[in-house]
């Protein structure tokens, strides 16, 4: 059912030298900003030959990952993500095999459907599918 790995995801303080960084220092391909507030987050995606990073930066007062950069104030890795055909069949093969989803399906950064399961379930990492 899990196909490829479509990004790591890492939560970080400040967006744009995270960016300067990824683009300097590693010489990636970086995209610009893209502001989700459904998801309380600005996003940048940087392009590896093999997959891709998300950089996380919070956004608004309720973000998801205010409380994560909280406990890691320098960031840290934050999600990962795997494809799947349907993400409602993969979220109901999942549940009934004990998994939490959080959440319904909902559009993601890449005008996708996405969901994610709760990290206790999956030793600790917090999984994210997004249909391709
Ligand atoms: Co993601």
């Amino acid at each position: 059912m899990i196909g490829r790995l479509n990004h790591v995801a890492i939560a970080v303080p400040d967006l744009a030298s995270a960016s300067a960084l990824y683009r300097g220092a590693l010489g990636a391909k970086v995209s610009v900003p893209q502001a989700l507030p459904e998801h309380g987050v600005t996003v940048v995606f940087i392009t590896l030959p093999n997959t891709k990073i998300e950089l996380l930066e919070p956004l608004g007062e309720a973000s998801p990952i205010a409380a994560f950069l909280a406990k890691n104030p320098s960031g840290g890795m934050h999600h990962m993500c795997y494809e799947v055909d349907d993400i409602v069949a993969a979220r109901d093969h999942l549940v009934a095999s004990g998994a939490r989803a959080l959440g319904e399906p909902k559009i993601g950064a890449h005008s996708k459907l996405v969901i994610f399961l709760h990290p206790k379930d999956f030793n600790g990492v917090l999984v994210e599918l997004e249909q391709k």
